[in-house]
């Protein structure tokens, strides 16, 4: 059987389609590298199963083009996006066309190929501005008030996938972990205190520093996406899920704290700096996660373990690459 995994060469589909490679399944991978990048399919193409197809998710009959004939088809993981907040605010229709119109195309397309799941990586901005209490899947609707077209975008998507009998969109909170690139200022806030910690430059704190996150380790990630698919022990043979489900730890951390954890961990003792606001930006975001738990489902790393994970990873590929 295979799987499709689109945004292959990013930072958390490279994860997912090792994690499916590993299980021995086939794994047919798209991406543009727009975000992704071609050293994150190295770990992928020592598998024989892995198979790469460069190309856009905005593409006329797509999965058609990923579908290899006479194989059976599993699931199609949509991770391919616009992940930046701050660089949909700057790109709206872009983001509106990658994010929701391109994303309820390929689900039309996966059903009409006979694929059996469509998993979509929704996102906590579809809540919009939440205040400092958790929030369940039914705290967004079509009152809500997105901060960004990114958040009104994922939202639209998430619409039209929970509606059909074979879809899935897994509100993710803020995933970290290797492979996450540091490189561009629309960068995820991990990725980017870790390298400027490593390299003993100052970390940039936007705003005061007291929004707050709910991070969750790459690889507890994975394992959701694999409990959606029916494809995880944890859901004891439930099979797979339908409809919207919050994928978070329940716990937050003020960015400047992170700030300050990281800061620890890489020996950086510059005070921090102080930039503008992004726009865009959530005050506070914070999962209740139940629904996902009730299926067995656990966050296995916490986020001091994940952090120091994702330092040594990245010091490692500097002392690789040095
Ligand atoms: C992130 C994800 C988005 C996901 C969403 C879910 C990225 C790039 N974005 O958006 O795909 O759907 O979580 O909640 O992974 N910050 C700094 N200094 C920095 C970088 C960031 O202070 O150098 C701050 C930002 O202003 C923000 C917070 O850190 O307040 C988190 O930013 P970021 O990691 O970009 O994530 P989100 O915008 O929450």
């Amino acid at each position: 059987m295979f799987h499709i995994v689109t945004g292959a060469a990013g930072f958390v589909g490279s994860h997912l389609a090792e994690r499916l490679l590993g299980q021995g399944f086939e794994v047919v991978g798209l991406d543009n590298f727009a975000t992704g990048h071609r050293r994150n399919l190295e770990p992928l193409s020592a598998y024989p199963g892995f198979h790469f197809v460069e190309g856009d998710i905005r593409e006329k009959s797509i999965i058609s083009r990923l579908s290899p004939s006479g194989k059976a088809k599993g699931s199609v993981f949509h991770l391919a996006a616009v992940v930046s907040v701050p660089y949909s605010v700057a790109h709206p229709d872009e983001t509106m066309e990658v994010n929701a119109t391109a994303t309820k195309s390929l689900l039309d397309q996966s059903r009409q190929f006979g694929f059996q799941r469509f998993v979509f990586a929704g996102s906590a901005a579809e809540y919009g501005a939440t205040g400092l209490n958790a929030v369940t899947e039914a705290d967004a609707g079509p009152n809500t008030k997105h901060l960004s077209p990114y958040g009104a975008a994922k939202y639209e998507a998430t619409r039209a996938v929970a509606a059909s009998p074979m879809g899935v969109s897994l509100r993710f909170f803020n995933l970290f972990g290797p492979r996450q690139d540091p490189s561009s200022p629309y960068s995820g806030v991990i990725s980017r205190f870790v390298s400027f910690g490593a390299q003993g430059k100052p970390l940039t704190v936007f705003g005061d520093g007291g929004q707050t996150r709910d991070f969750l380790y790459v690889s507890d990630a994975v394992d959701a996406y694999l409990v959606a698919a029916g494809l995880a022990g944890f859901s004891q043979g439930d099979g797979p899920l339908q409809g919207v489900y919050n994928v978070g730890r329940g716990q937050r951390l003020s960015i400047l704290d992170l700030a300050e954890k990281i800061k620890a961990l890489t020996g950086n003792t510059l005070p921090v700096e102080f930039g503008p606001e992004r726009a865009g930006d959530i005050r506070h975001s914070l999962a209740d996660p139940s629904k996902l738990l009730a299926t067995g489902y656990r966050p296995r790393v916490d986020v001091d373990e994940g952090l120091a994970r994702t330092v040594e990873s990245l010091m490692a590929h500097e002392e690789a690459t040095a």
